[in-house]
């Protein structure tokens, strides 16, 4: 099961702006079923953590303040060949470079500030949805 599901999360930007709705709808109109999901908030540890393989980049203390100042949704996904297609969907990191109808194209606005985060591989993703959710809390 695990190589067909991903993890998501939808970044503070994209709940500031009322995005929620618009980016669910886009995905679960991809075919991707929603397989746990919740409105929550990362403390400074938990984006340290997520984001740890970040920790050396110059960019790592604006990640961290950036995914740590508001709520965000997190879901994992279930699809077939979902981390890839997921990737697909939303699109490349920076939004300027993203293709057309890309979550990230729509709705992002810098490579910083991105809306959303997709995770990239199936390793990953499993780790990434038990970072987040118990076994009970996933349908
Ligand atoms: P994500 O992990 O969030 O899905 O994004 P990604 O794979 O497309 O990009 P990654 O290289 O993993 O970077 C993680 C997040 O760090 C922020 N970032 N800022 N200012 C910058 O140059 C820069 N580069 C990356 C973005 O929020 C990016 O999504
Ligand atoms: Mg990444």
């Amino acid at each position: 099961m695990a190589t067909n599901r991903t993890f998501t999360m939808l970044k503070p930007d994209a709940i500031e702006k009322g995005h929620i709705g618009a980016i669910l709808e886009k995905i679960t109109a991809s075919g991707f079923r929603i397989v746990a999901m919740k409105l929550t908030q990362m403390t400074r540890n938990d984006a340290e953590q997520f984001y740890a393989v970040h920790k050396e980049r110059p960019f790592f203390g604006e990640l961290v303040e950036y995914m740590t100042r508001g709520p965000i949704v997190a879901a994992i996904l279930e699809k077939e060949n979902a981390v890839e297609d997921f990737r697909t969907l939303i699109g490349t990191t920076n939004p300027a470079e993203a293709a057309e109808g890309t979550i990230r194209r729509l709705y992002a606005e810098s490579i910083g500030e991105n809306a959303v985060h997709g995770s990239d591989s199936d390793e990953n993703a499993a780790i990434e949805g038990a970072f987040h959710f118990a076994g009970r809390e996933m349908f």
